[in-house]
């Protein structure tokens, strides 16, 4: 039955690992995979983590089911996180979230909830945006198209015809926006085209699923959940799919959660019912460790400043990268401006590169990227920003 499957060519991702763990050279820099990296190349368990994961070995007395929701103090301080102590959606008993398997999880949640309520429904997404993204969101039958996003001439968003084609979408569109940190071109939206984005989604009735995944490594916590406060404080509906990956160092852990606000009480509690039959449907219930281990940094006075610390530390080092990514290209590749790459958030950029130019990156210089440019800015390390601005330059004509 399974001999006539056709064999898949593996995902670019895992090809450009691979070329580059089979790399001997020493100077050889990965920028590929999109994990936080400190400056001795490593992706660290954080301290709080650590410390909340002991706590829960201690205390924990059994391994018994919780529930297809998961952990509902987690889903409650992840509901906080998310909007603040102080929103209005906290009390408004329109607000349901359910625990899921890391953000992709989240994502899928959400696509399926669309999809139940609204068979037809299209969902737009930003050209370009991160390519799992398709899969999750189309794999359960939804339809998917594109809007303008990316301005490679400025680095920035393209907002005027962003807007523009949003502007004409039909009623009960939805649309897929990244919270901050945009990857895969770290190029966010800013605070007031947030509320210019609002009254277009309010106006044309559309409904905003926003993807969060880089809480605090953007500009800050609170700031990277801008767009999300103030959608969830505006309008009817709004779906959020939350990632613990990178935040809190959880990827493995798969932890993430997807936060719906529906247009009364009773309609959340249908969207909260529908989601539990699909998550029964797919993978019955989430894991739960990782979500133990977000609860107890959040409800923990001192745990809690530790994490903020060190997500502070981690947003900041990706800052200092860029910052110096920037003075090194100056000086090593003068005729191509790249400035843009200390205003964009997060951890990705385009390095705006021909696909010639990175095969040369790779093969001549071990300097490992995807083929379409995009870097993970944390694959540099001080000592080797220099070596890595050379190598650019060399190929850059
Ligand atoms: C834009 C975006 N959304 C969601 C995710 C979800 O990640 P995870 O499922 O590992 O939590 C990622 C991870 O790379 C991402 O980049």
């Amino acid at each position: 039955m399974l001999e006539h499957l056709d064999r898949l060519a593996p995902d670019p991702i895992l090809g450009v690992m691979a070329a580059f763990r089979a790399d001997t050279d020493p100077r050889k820099v990965d920028l590929g995979v999109g994990v936080f990296r400190d400056d001795a190349g490593e992706t660290p368990v954080l301290r709080a983590v650590r410390e909340a994961e002991q706590e829960i070995l201690a205390r924990q007395t059994t391994k018994t089911y919780v529930s297809a929701v998961g952990n509902a103090g987690f889903n409650e301080v992840m509901e906080r996180l998310l909007l603040g102590q102080q929103h209005g959606a906290l009390a408004s008993g329109r607000l349901r979230t359910i625990q899921a398997p890391g953000g992709c999880g989240a994502l899928r949640l959400g696509a399926e909830l669309i999809r139940t309520a609204m068979p037809d429904a299209v969902v737009h997404v930003s050209t370009p945006t991160w390519a799992n993204h398709v899969p999750l969101l189309s794999n359960c039958g939804l339809k998917l198209e594109r809007y303008p996003y990316f301005d490679p001439a400025t680095g920035g968003v393209d907002f005027d015809r962003m807007l523009g084609v949003i502007d004409r979408l039909p009623q009960r569109s939805v649309v897929l926006l990244h919270a901050s940190c945009h990857n895969p071109t770290g190029a966010d939206l800013e605070d007031a085209q947030w509320r210019e984005l609002l009254g277009v989604i309010r106006r044309r009735s559309l409904l905003p699923f926003i993807d969060i995944a880089y809480q605090g490594l953007g500009r800050g916590a609170a700031e990277d959940a801008y767009g999300p406060r103030l959608f969830c404080a505006e309008l009817p509906e709004v779906l959020v799919a939350a990632s613990c990956s990178k935040n809190f160092g959880l990827y493995r852990e798969r932890t993430g959660a997807l936060h719906v606000l529906s247009a009364t009480p009773t309609a959340a509690d249908a969207a909260i019912s529908q989601l539990m039959r699909i998550a029964r449907g797919l993978y019955s219930m989430p894991p739960d460790h990782g979500a133990a281990i977000v609860h107890g940094i959040l409800t923990g006075e001192r745990l809690r400043k530790s994490w903020e610390d060190e997500l502070e530390g981690m947003r900041l080092r990706i800052q200092r990268l860029r910052n110096a990514a920037v003075e090194a290209l100056a000086g090593a590749c003068a005729r191509r401006d790249f400035s843009y790459i200390a205003r964009q958030r997060g951890m990705f950029s385009y390095l705006g590169v021909n696909p010639q130019a990175v095969r040369e990156l790779r093969e001549r210089h071990h300097v490992y990227m995807m083929d379409d440019s995009r870097i993970n800015v944390l694959g540099l390390r001080m000592d080797n920003i220099g070596y890595f601005a050379e190598a650019v330059g060399k190929v850059v004509v």
